[in-house]
């Protein structure tokens, strides 16, 4: 039965990441041993009650039609002045279009760039899902990856230069990244901006950890080099800013003549953002500051509690990241992630991401996100330190 469906569908194989979390619940299912999880994404706490209420009332007062698709204009209004705020630019409301989450932007953005055999140029370790949305369109990858040096992920940025070319079709970057944290500099964006400006390909940036940085400012957006005209698309999420990953809120930034195109993506996938939940997205952005200061006054607390102890351990080498919510390190003499996550899983009964999941160049490493209570953080970690610690 199933060989009569997709291929592509066919062929892709589930994220190690999924099948970390399967193997996890089912080995919790079959022995009653209670597991750590700290493969997803992810904050522990949920919504706050201010952005909650309004939903509340949205859905209480009949905000429960069909919606436009790129967005109410209302909110297209203060996404625009939010952003405006945050980076200090000058975006109107139609560069702006609200989506089902940052996951669905990259979709929506790949549906509209990528054809089969577009060469896509991309810096790893990367988050799956951004891989698997340019497969699914058949795109090939070229993959640029970040390397742990001296404690810090560094990228040989004049290798990353020479491999757009004018049979690049798409650049990707995701900066502040997962799995790494690694924050590419504006420097970088400049030149990166100029060199896709002159073969013409498409600069997509995944800013959806803007707001998840420790040195007290937004991490730096392309949006602030940029030129309108540019091809230039900004993926961005209400999921980590604001503890909002299940509402599935997003918006992409991108030249006005794109809202168009973009919104008849929309409409023959997801049809629009429920309007109940964009009336609660602009209590969000209505209170960003407050929100996003709490929460990373909370996610700083968290980084250090994790990388006091595990920057020490003798089987690990690490980044301190100054940026996004993981841990993602090196383990001494570990080649098969995904096999040595489910060992830590038997022995240890915390999940944690196999680096094999964010690429070839992940291989090697494991990611914990940090983004927990100081107890759920202790509880791995003291889990974790007889094995990742053992001479
Ligand atoms: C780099 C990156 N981009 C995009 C997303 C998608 O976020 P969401 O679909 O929850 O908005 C994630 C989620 O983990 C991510 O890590």
């Amino acid at each position: 039965m199933l060989e009569n469906l997709n291929k592509e569908i066919l062929s892709f194989k589930e994220t190690a990441i999924m099948e970390i979390a399967n193997f996890g619940r089912n080995h919790e299912h079959t022995t009653g041993q209670k597991i750590y999880p700290a493969w997803f994404g992810e904050g522990d706490t949920s919504t706050s009650k201010l952005i909650c209420n309004k939903t509340v009332e949205a859905l209480n007062t009949g905000k429960t039609f069909y919606t436009y698709q790129n967005g109410t204009p209302e909110l297209r209004i203060q996404v625009a002045q939010y952003m405006n705020e945050v980076f200090d630019i000058n975006t109107k409301p139609e560069n702006h279009s609200v989506v089902s989450g940052g996951m669905m932007g990259l979709r929506l953005v790949c549906d509209l760039i990528v054809d089969a055999d577009d060469e896509v140029v991309l810096v790893g370790p990367v988050w799956p899902n951004i891989r698997s949305s340019v497969l699914l369109k058949k795109g090939n990858i070229k993959e640029i990856s970040l390397k742990l040096s001296d404690g810090e992920w560094k990228i040989d940025f004049n290798n990353l230069l020479n491999s757009i070319t004018s049979k690049t079709k798409m650049l990707f970057i995701n900066s502040p990244g997962n799995p790494t944290g690694w924050m590419i500099k504006k420097e970088q964006q400049d030149l990166l901006l100029k060199h896709t400006r002159k073969h013409g390909c498409w600069l997509v940036s995944d800013e959806v950890y803007h707001q998840i940085t420790f040195n007290g400012l937004a991490a730096p957006s392309f949006l602030q080099l940029s030129k309108p005209n540019d091809r230039l698309i900004i993926i961005n999420s209400a999921s980590k800013s604001f503890d909002m990953t299940g509402w599935r809120i997003g918006w992409i930034t991108h030249p006005e003549e794109l809202g168009q195109h973009i919104a008849k993506l929309v409409q023959i996938t997801t049809t629009g953002v429920p309007e109940f939940l964009q009336i609660g997205f602009m209590a969000a952005l209505e209170n960003y500051k407050s929100i996003t200061n709490k929460l990373r006054q909370s996610l700083k607390k968290s980084r250090d509690l994790m990388f006091d102890r595990l920057r020490t351990w003798d089987q690990v080498e690490c980044s301190i990241p100054d940026a996004a919510f993981y841990a993602f390190f090196k383990v001494r003499d570990m080649d098969n992630s995904l096999d040595y996550a489910k060992k830590l899983i038997v022995e240890t009964n915390v999940g944690v991401a196999p680096g094999i999941a964010f690429g070839v160049s992940g291989e090697g490493h494991i990611r914990i996100c940090f983004a927990a209570k100081e107890k759920f953080i202790i509880d791995v970690m003291d889990r974790l330190e007889p094995v990742l610690n053992k001479k």
